[in-house]
């Protein structure tokens, strides 16, 4: 089937393209001796992690629990982090399953996550690996410093149930080695083992060598790209693997034209960028301002364009962020040279808890 022939919108991602970012990033992450445990919360997608996994990846990422569920369901049981703070008691049951099923690296920035990981673990008769996540950045979550850092490694450490496994952080621009070099200082003077050492992030992919303190990178946006990546020249438009193909709807004014590809196809996420507001880059049309979404309506500012176009055309769409957007849609459509070569489930979506 040829991609003319299939109904809009849809989401759609080159393979092609695809493969290149696989084969670009695994060689970069090669070269440089660092493990590259790829983020799936930007595909969701079982097919996908499978082809990263044979690319060379030595584990995935994977931000939820019932990401990682899909993901162990699938198969890929041999090396799963989950970047992320688990609480409560119905999580921890689902992850004691889990943790029977794959091997699995859970997150923890607090005494209170550390103490109820290691009730669940030791009342499943299990041992689960832990790494400290540290602020590196991000203003989220992390411990601020080094010491934090150690005396919750001490506790990881003395409690029944939990293996200390290292740290992460996100993201890890280079500019945020020193709290990694501390904190690897404090542990190695109170001989505390750091076996993982995990940065993360597209935007400073390629910098992971200058912090050699990490073993391992967590990304996911770099195998499709995006409309902010291809803002700050990280990915070509032919780099941009993720599409959403739409009709042109409505040609209401000589200025405008409306796409049946609302927040609900595209997601409600929008880039504030040099021109204004963007929901997605429109390929045929480079000119036009993709500027604002109702639920099912995509609203472009043509004015701009030297040709415009009529209704009923087709259109490629880059969204602005690839996650969200992979999030609203049922199936994924691989496509070959304008070819559909397969239709792969996006069992993961919605897999918020
Ligand atoms: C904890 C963590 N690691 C890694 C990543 C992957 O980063 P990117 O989406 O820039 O590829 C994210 C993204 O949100 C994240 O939250």
């Amino acid at each position: 089937m040829h991609i003319d022939e299939l109904d809009t919108p849809v989401l759609t991602v080159d393979l092609d393209a695809l493969e290149a970012n696989l084969d670009r990033y695994q060689r970069y992450y090669d070269e440089h001796k660092i493990g590259l445990r790829p983020h799936i919360k930007t595909h969701k997608t079982l097919a996908i992690a499978h082809m990263q996994m044979k690319a060379g990846a030595i584990g995935l990422t994977c931000q939820k629990i019932g990401e990682a569920e899909v993901m162990a369901g699938g198969g890929i049981t041999s090396d799963l982090l989950i970047p992320y703070n688990i609480l409560g008691q119905q999580k921890l049951d689902r992850l004691m399953a889990l943790a029977r099923q794959a091997h699995v690296t859970v997150a923890a920035d607090s005494d209170v996550v550390v103490r109820g990981l290691s009730a669940a673990a030791h009342a499943a008769g299990l041992t689960l690996g832990v790494v400290i996540e540290v602020e590196t950045g991000s203003n989220r979550t992390g411990v601020p410093t080094a010491e934090e850092a150690l005396q919750l490694a001490q506790l990881i450490d003395k409690l029944p149930g939990l293996e200390m496994r290292g740290l992460m952080g996100y993201p890890t621009p280079p500019e945020a080695r020193p709290i990694f070099q501390q904190t690897i200082d404090l542990l190695d003077r109170a001989g505390l083992p750091h076996p993982i050492v995990s940065g993360g992030g597209t935007r400073c992919a390629f910098q992971a060598h200058e912090i050699p303190e990490l073993t391992e990178y967590r990304i996911g946006e770099h195998i499709v790209g995006g409309v902010g990546h291809l803002l700050a020249g990280r990915h070509t438009v032919e780099q941009c693997a993720l599409r959403v193909i739409a009709t042109v709807v409505s040609r209401p004014v000589d200025g405008r034209a409306v796409l049946d590809c609302g927040s609900k196809t595209m997601s409600a996420t929008i880039l504030q960028t040099e021109n204004g507001p963007s929901i997605g880059h429109i390929v045929e049309y480079p000119d036009a301002r993709f500027y604002s979404f109702s639920e099912e309506h995509g609203h472009v500012d043509v004015s701009a364009c030297a040709r415009k176009p009529v209704i009923g055309e087709r259109v490629q769409v880059i969204p602005v962020h690839p996650c969200p957007c992979v999030n609203e849609h049922d199936e994924l459509i691989a496509v070959r040279k304008g070819q559909v070569e397969a239709i792969w489930p996006i069992y993961a979506r919605g897999k918020i808890r």
